[in-house]
């Protein structure tokens, strides 16, 4: 296999998930070229790059069959749109989370790029249609919604417009796997997508149950982190479900009604802006981990979460059939 890649990458934002993005299209010898609208921030992103690809290899964790140096030489920088974005396939848009910019970046590349290229964005909450309508490119159009941080947590939403045509969706699916992430594909665009969706799900609930006094801040999140986040690492619930009885269909026959009635007194969707529970949640928050501890317990986070990662991938290689 040839080490690198013809084919061109293009970066729009080179923030946190700018720089992710160029590091796992590299991994995988594409051409990348990263572009943003201060100067000094491409250079900041490709210093940082080069150092994290090193600290990556030295500790073992540099994806790819590149060394960091080779994956380095894929990366290069431009304050230049249209000569970044010059015959890319795939142009992945990582700018700030405002409609109107978004809106604005995908014109500007409207008229830079050619008929073929995807034009994809990281979006985390904006429906594809709604910065795309109108576009003469519109039908290469998509989300490919990360998780943060892209380099440990695998998965991207790949969310259609109505108008994105059923080529441009596949294609992005590919080189999601490609570079080794995790896609999963929505038929069309929904509020939220599916990851948030479900994250709502839970942080309603969890509200619920604190703000009605039933148990405090600490013991509601044991309850994923020691309890049902433990299996979630590893099976989606409906597997869960699947595996907790003698299969779905006895599942469904043993704790279908239960659940329906349980769900039954869920009660209203909570407005965070307008509880009263509000501020004692922020203050039990805060004493879990005071806002100048944040920092620390972010890096926290993702050392467990690259710990994880290799306990995945090395589980994934011994018992996957
Ligand atoms: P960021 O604020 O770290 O970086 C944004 C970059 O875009 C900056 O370097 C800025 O200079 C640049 N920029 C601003 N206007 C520009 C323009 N017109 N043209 C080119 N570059 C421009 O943002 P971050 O966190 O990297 O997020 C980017 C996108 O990814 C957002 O849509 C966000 O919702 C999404 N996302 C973020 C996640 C996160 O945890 N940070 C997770 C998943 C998605």
């Amino acid at each position: 296999m040839a080490p690198f890649k013809t084919e061109k990458v293009g970066i729009v934002g080179s923030g946190l998930i700018g720089r992710s993005w160029a590091m796992l299209f590299a991994s995988v010898g594409y051409q990348v070229t990263i572009f943003d609208i201060i100067p000094q921030q491409v250079a900041d992103a490709l210093a940082d790059i080069k150092v994290q690809l090193k600290t990556l290899e030295k500790d073992g964790l540099l994806r790819g069959h590149l060394n960091a140096d080779q994956q380095f030489q894929c990366i290069k920088g431009s304050t230049n749109l249209a000569e970044a974005m010059k015959d890319a396939i795939f142009v992945q848009e990582c700018v700030p989370e405002d409609l109107n910019l978004k809106k604005k970046v995908f014109q500007d590349l409207d008229k830079v790029v050619n008929d073929k290229t995807i034009m994809s964005s990281s979006t985390s909450t904006t429906l594809p249609s709604l910065f795309s309508e109108g576009l003469k490119h519109k039908s290469q159009i998509i989300v490919s919604h990360p998780v943060n941080p892209p380099y440990y947590v695998p998965l991207v939403e790949i969310v259609p417009a109505p108008w994105t045509k059923p080529e441009v969706a596949k294609k992005t699916r590919e080189i999601m796997e490609e570079i080794g992430q995790q896609p999963v594909s929505l038929s069309r665009e929904v509020d939220g997508f599916v990851l948030n969706r479900i994250q709502y799900a839970i942080l309603n609930e969890a509200w619920r149950l604190v703000a009605d006094g039933i148990v405090d801040v600490k013991d509601i999140d044991k309850v994923m982190s020691e309890g049902l986040g433990m299996r979630y690492a590893f099976l989606g619930s409906l597997e869960t479900a699947h595996l907790n009885a003698e299969g779905m269909k006895s599942y469904i026959e043993r704790y279908g009604e239960t659940i329906y009635s349980v769900s039954n007194t869920f009660g209203p969707i909570p407005r965070m802006t307008k509880s009263n529970a509000a501020e004692s949640i922020c203050q039990q928050l805060n004493q879990m981990v005071p806002l100048d501890k944040l920092q620390e317990r972010r890096a926290w986070r993702d050392a467990c979460l690259t710990r994880l990662s290799l306990l995945k991938k090395e589980m994934n290689q011994k018992y996957k059939q």
